[in-house]
């Protein structure tokens, strides 16, 4: 994304527009709107896509002879395993199954390797005091929230279109080997969008780093395409095995925005090594995941196509909201110069820079004429944008209508915070 210094030419015609602008802010007051554009959430259409799970399995809960209602099966189904292993493209023996959130599985791994270490490192990461971890930003606030409550330092990179900078990540991780990890939503980043680059993933792969580094790959919205336009993400895995560091990547999946959020299945893959390790742990944890989901969810999908195709009753639902917001984006603030936003070609959001020292104040303004939007500086470390100026917008759960009247409220803020 690039700088957004408003333009001297824009800022003109604002400060001549002020008066109507104020004018329209008390209009949109006085309409009393109770709108909220925070929430990275399928709206309740999209949960109805998937409502067949809620009847299923009924009286099919055999999976070959496997009765998935009792105990067992710690790693998954292995028809659910491989439907994970394909989206991944990774072998069906690099898979666990998890239960319902790939966050709780990331919170784990990381919760893992700061009480017992990982296999490559010395000691757990616990004992090292200064143990850091990079946070590409702005970013996905849970993540980051994860690895502070961990007790790592936060070390925020820039996030380009192509993925992290690696520039900084490199410059950071062959310099300090208490670096331990790096969080990457390596397609339709969130919130920017971005999609990482082969040459970014190679350097990933590749670049010198602590032996006991991570890069914990979240694939949160691997199959959230808005339409046939998808770009191609390279293969991390391959990229680690041919650089010989197999053990660096611990990848993660889940259907949450694919079929119910509150009750989808997750997944993890990592190398054989890390695999073992992680087996070693969760088999004192749990004594196996929840099978009847798994089996309801493969009733459902069938195979990755039919997944697919359900993913493109999604698109439909969701893509004319996001279209809506960069028609609004651009008729309102196009020709001004005060904002830059991305258009994403899949995931939950849009990313947008207002003029820096502004974002707060604009914020602030929308709430007061009804309409949330994320609190600013939530997606960087430690809830601090450094410029004050980014805005996340989160299309998909209200309404068509109320997704179109939150962001004409945003522009006419945006406009006012930006001629004040
Ligand atoms: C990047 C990213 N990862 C993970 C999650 C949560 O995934 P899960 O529901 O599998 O825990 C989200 C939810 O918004 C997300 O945006």
């Amino acid at each position: 994304m690039s700088s957004t210094s408003p333009s001297e030419q824009g800022l003109k015609i604002l400060r001549q527009q002020r008066d109507q602008l104020q004018q329209q802010y008390r209009d949109f007051k006085n309409m009393q709107l109770s709108l909220d554009i925070t929430r990275g959430k399928p709206s309740s259409m999209q949960l109805d896509l998937a409502n067949g799970l809620l009847s299923l399995p009924g009286d099919q809960y055999l999976l070959n002879g496997t009765d998935t209602r009792n105990y067992g099966g710690l790693d998954g189904l292995p028809p659910m395993k491989a439907l994970f292993a394909e989206i991944l493209e990774i072998s069906v023996d690099n898979i666990i199954v998890g239960g319902n959130s790939s966050l709780n599985m990331m919170y784990d791994t990381l919760a893992r390797g700061c009480q017992f270490g990982v296999p490559d490192g010395t000691e757990p990461w616990h004992r090292i005091e200064t143990r850091k971890f990079i946070c590409p930003s702005p970013g996905y606030d849970r993540h980051f929230k994860v690895t502070e409550h961990l007790g790592f330092e936060l070390l925020t990179v820039d996030i380009t279109d192509d993925g992290p900078d690696m520039d900084q990540v490199e410059t950071l991780v062959s310099s300090d080997h208490d670096i331990k990890g790096i969080w990457c939503v390596p397609k339709y980043s969130n919130p920017t969008g971005s999609c990482y680059s082969n040459d970014t993933v190679k350097r990933l792969a590749e670049m010198p780093a602590a032996s006991d580094f991570r890069i914990l790959w979240d694939n949160a919205y691997a199959e959230h395409h808005l339409s046939d336009d998808r770009p191609e993400l390279a293969n991390i895995m391959e990229h680690c095995v041919a650089a010989g560091n197999a053990n660096r990547v611990i990848e993660f999946a889940s259907t949450s925005k694919i079929s119910h959020p509150g009750s989808g299945v997750a997944c993890l893959a990592a190398s054989d090594i890390n695999i073992a390790d992680i087996k070693t742990h969760i088999s004192v944890q749990t004594i196996g995941p929840d099978k009847v989901n798994q089996i309801r969810h493969l009733q459902l999908f069938k195979n990755l196509q039919g997944l697919r195709t359900h993913m493109r009753k999604h698109a439909a639902l969701v893509k004319p909201k996001f279209d809506l917001v960069d028609e609004i984006l651009e008729r309102e603030l196009g020709d001004l110069g005060i904002a830059t936003w991305t258009k994403p070609k899949g995931g939950y959001f849009i990313s947008l820079d207002a003029p820096d020292g502004t974002a707060k104040k604009i914020i602030e303004l929308a709430a007061d004429a009804g309409v949330k939007l994320t609190g600013a500086g939530a997606p960087f470390p430690y809830g601090k944008d450094p410029r004050d100026r980014n805005i996340r917008i989160a299309p998909t759960f209200p309404i068509v209508e109320e997704v179109g009247q939150a962001t004409q409220v945003l522009t006419t803020c945006i406009k006012l915070a930006a001629s004040a």
